[in-house]
């Protein structure tokens, strides 16, 4: 599916109904990342899980996308979907950069918060070296160069050992980007606020979800913002790489459902 939303027409996946779960996908993916959830979690709530910008089939414009405009996006996609209750909305890596910038500007329109393989702080001063090698080697050399070996960096031993088709799709889920997108992403990211301070401010129900083996985000990050986010549970995932949701996807959705079913239940207490 389609719908316009300023220049960009956002593809997204919609299925099921009531609750809206917005599903934003991490660097340098796409909606697809989300298709176990959108298969076993659509009797649960409606699951939304739009391409960002530059990715998958919404349109490619050039960047920088920072995470207020990603946000923006968002705003603009529930705007045009006409969703007027609050939603949850759940952020995996980047995904969560932008959940921060959305929570920061459109609040009211939060029920709760699903932050997964993520961090709350900026880049640091090497993290920001490493993007501008990448926005380099990307000019110069095309998606493929910066894609690299990225695909086998991102998952757990354990998935390379048993599912190997599922290392294969995450390679060409990432092979497939735009070259746009990935400079827009790169220099968004690389530019984002700290939103560590702004951890405690966070009023509604949050579930942190991580892999126990996440190799590019510590664990250590999320039992941080565990131990900063008033309300919130951290759940971690055993043997998940970077992208628990598809490593481990009956454990990631047992845990979503659960946090979705307290949530409705407290709303009709
Ligand atoms: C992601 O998965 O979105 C990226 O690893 C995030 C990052 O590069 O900081």
């Amino acid at each position: 599916m389609f719908v316009k939303i300023k220049e960009v027409s956002m593809a997204y996946s919609d299925a099921g109904e009531g609750l809206p779960l917005v599903c934003l996908h991490g660097y340098p993916l796409n909606r697809h990342i989300w298709d176990p959830q959108v298969k076993g979690l659509s009797d649960a709530a409606r699951l939304l899980a739009p391409d960002l910008r530059g990715h998958g089939e919404s349109t490619v414009l050039p960047g920088p996308y920072t995470m207020d405009l990603l946000a923006r996006d968002i705003n603009n996609f529930l705007d045009a979907l006409e969703i007027r209750q609050q939603i949850v909305l759940c952020g995996l890596s980047m995904g969560g950069y932008i959940a921060f910038a959305f929570y920061r500007w459109y609040k009211e329109r939060v029920k709760g918060l699903v932050l997964t393989a993520t961090r709350a702080g900026a880049d640091t001063p090497e993290g920001k070296a490493g993007r501008d090698q990448a926005i380099d080697l990307a000019l110069e050399s095309g998606v493929s160069a910066v894609i690299g070996d990225m695909p086998s960096k991102l998952l757990s031993q354990e998935t390379h050992k048993r599912n190997p088709k599922l290392v294969a799709a995450v390679k060409t889920i990432m092979q497939s980007s735009s070259l746009e997108g990935i400079l827009g992403d790169l220099k968004g990211m690389r530019e984002r606020p700290d939103s560590t301070s702004t951890l405690g401010e966070i009023e509604v129900p949050t579930l942190i979800i991580h892999g126990a083996k996440d190799p590019i985000i510590p664990l250590a990050e999320a039992q941080a913002m565990h131990s900063a986010i008033p309300y919130s549970d951290l759940e971690v995932i055993p043997s998940a790489g970077h992208l628990p949701n598809m490593e481990k996807p009956q454990a990631f959705n047992a845990t979503l459902r659960e946090y979705l079913n307290k949530l409705l239940w407290t709303e009709g207490m």
